[in-house]
């Protein structure tokens, strides 16, 4: 049988800044999607990383007293970390200063210039550090600041290498109207569109060195240093095998001498603030390059702070790792995941980070302990050999529409299925008041089959819950006395019954405010 496979990415993150709940959201967002194939069965590629050349970086090393590398080494660290702290499954974690791609990015500017499609002229322009790209006078405005986040644009005039971008205006906008799925969510296509609506300008590839030393020198001019998107987006094909810097010019990967590799990514997913460059320039270049486009590309929205946007400057940055102190690492992905409606933004409240949490502790984690509780007090513990299938409408309804959010990358529809499951089978417990049927001379069979139903449910929890809740997923597995949480294909013929089960402390326990 041949498996299929998947490779999925995270945006590689500035090594100028500490990871917050923004980056966290877009890493926890690919992990589940990661996740959620590999229980499918899936041979998953999963990559995430740091962006380390260019202005951003030079300045903040230079401001902390620090060489550029060595603030990258420390700041790739500290991303690291936080990801193991939220149980990121990531297969590779790539940096821009490595040797491999950088050696990548040389042969792939070398292929885009062999192709005709690079020249150099001087150029004027806006250029944001903040956002590390040029603006328009229209986009920048009367008050000059770039329209992302409103930082300080500076005026520049110099020499830079230029990629033909404009040549491909018109084969992206077909690939984006013949695929309609190609970006989404919708909005975020149209917006795309609505950008190629307009004359595509080339792109300026380079940075000439005596202002910028910090990145890759071009392979044809040592004077100037590859634009930081351009390096960056490239760690995407670095990290999939699909170029081979070491061999001769005709035989590095792109055009007719394809290698077989994880290329091209299945999904690039990212915030909806650097849509344009994944869905215009990286397209662009991949053509010019001769390489095959992405499959599909998912914008998210943003996460604001009551009402408004989370900024360093403003100070209301939320540390994802103070959360997790509190209230553990899996309640932070529960509620990132299932607050915000994938593709739109949503607001950060501590009161429905609480509701989130109780909606975890009192829904799950209550149907947890009782199912257990009750197995232990009127089965010594074992689940016993009722029938399973109490539930099984139920339970296939809930599978099937968990599986449409998640392949729909409707995440938040997703995991209110799985929750409804949990709170049927707490209605079932209701309904069938086992403390009843333990009473009642006639009531043993009936209680056996009660009890291996939600025991059966239970497992079928843990698998839907794994995604966004590993941690806790693989803890209920081992208190059903399974070795590991089943994947959806194994569902049908796993089996609790005979099983001995642990009650243990609530899955998810009362927090203080
Ligand atoms: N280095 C570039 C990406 C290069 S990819 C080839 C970059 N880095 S970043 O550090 O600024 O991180 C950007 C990503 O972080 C955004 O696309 C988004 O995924 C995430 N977010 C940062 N702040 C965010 C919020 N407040 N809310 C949600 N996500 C946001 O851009």
């Amino acid at each position: 049988m041949r498996v299929s496979s998947f490779y999925l990415t995270t945006p590689i993150y500035y090594a100028s800044g500490e990871p917050h709940i923004g980056h966290a959201y877009s890493t926890i967002l690919a992990d589940v999607l990661a996740r959620y194939r590999r229980r499918a069965g899936e041979d998953v590629l999963f990559l995430t990383g740091t962006d380390e050349h260019g202005q951003k970086i030079q300045e903040a090393a230079a401001a902390q007293g620090l060489g550029p590398l060595e603030l990258c080494d420390l700041m790739a660290g500290r991303f690291e970390e936080a990801w193991r702290t939220l149980g990121i499954s990531h297969d590779r974690f790539i940096r821009t200063t490595e040797a491999e791609h950088i050696a990548v990015v040389r042969a792939f500017l070398e292929r885009l210039r062999e192709n005709g499609f690079i020249y150099a002229s001087e150029y004027t322009g806006w250029y944001s550090v903040g956002q590390e790209r040029y603006f328009t006078e229209k986009e920048i405005g009367p008050d000059r600041v770039d329209p992302i986040a409103g930082g300080p644009v500076e005026r520049i005039r110099e020499k830079n290498w230029f990629f033909r971008m404009s040549l491909f205006q018109d084969r992206l906008i077909r690939h984006i109207e013949e695929n309609p799925e190609w970006i989404v969510p919708r909005t975020r296509r149209n917006e795309v569109l609505g950008f190629l609506g307009q004359p595509l300008e080339d792109l300026s590839i380079s940075r000439p060195r005596s202002r910028i030393h910090w990145g890759i020198p071009l392979p044809w001019d040592s004077d100037q240093v590859t634009y930081v998107w351009v390096d960056a987006l490239i760690n995407y094909v670095t990290a999939s095998g699909a170029v081979d810097p070491a061999a001769s010019p005709g035989e590095r990967g792109f055009g007719d001498s394809p290698r077989p590799s994880r290329w091209p990514a299945d999904l690039h997913l990212m915030g909806k603030d650097i849509i344009t460059t994944h869905a215009v320039y990286w397209p662009t270049l991949l053509m010019g390059a001769g390489l095959p486009l992405p499959r599909k590309i998912l914008a998210h929205g943003w996460w604001i702070v009551g009402d408004t946007k989370m900024s360093k400057s403003i100070g209301n940055v939320v540390d994802p790792l103070d959360l997790i102190d509190r209230f553990g690492t899996d309640a932070v992905r529960w509620y990132l995941m299932r607050e915000m409606p994938t593709g739109q933004d949503a607001s950060y409240t501590p009161e429905r980070f609480l509701t989130r949490y109780d909606e975890l502790r009192n829904i799950f984690g209550n149907l947890v302990h009782r199912t257990l509780s009750m197995i232990r007090r009127y089965r010594d513990g074992v689940v016993p050999h009722g029938r399973t299938d109490g539930l099984a409408p139920e339970t296939s309804d809930a599978v099937a529409g968990y599986r449409r959010g998640l392949e729909g990358h409707r995440l938040h529809d997703g995991f209110a299925a799985a929750m409804d499951l949990a709170r049927t089978a707490n209605g079932y417990i209701e309904t069938r008041e086992p403390w009843t049927l333990a009473r009642r001379s006639d009531g043993a069979e009936e209680l056996d089959d009660t009890l291996a139903t939600l025991a059966h449910t239970l497992a079928t929890l843990a698998s839907l819950f794994e995604p966004v809740a590993p941690r806790k997923a693989r803890e209920l597995a081992h208190r059903l006395g399974l070795y590991d949480v089943p994947g959806f294909d194994e569902l049908a013929a796993t089996d609790v019954r005979g099983m001995p089960v642990t009650v243990g402390p609530p899955l998810f326990p009362r927090v203080e405010p």
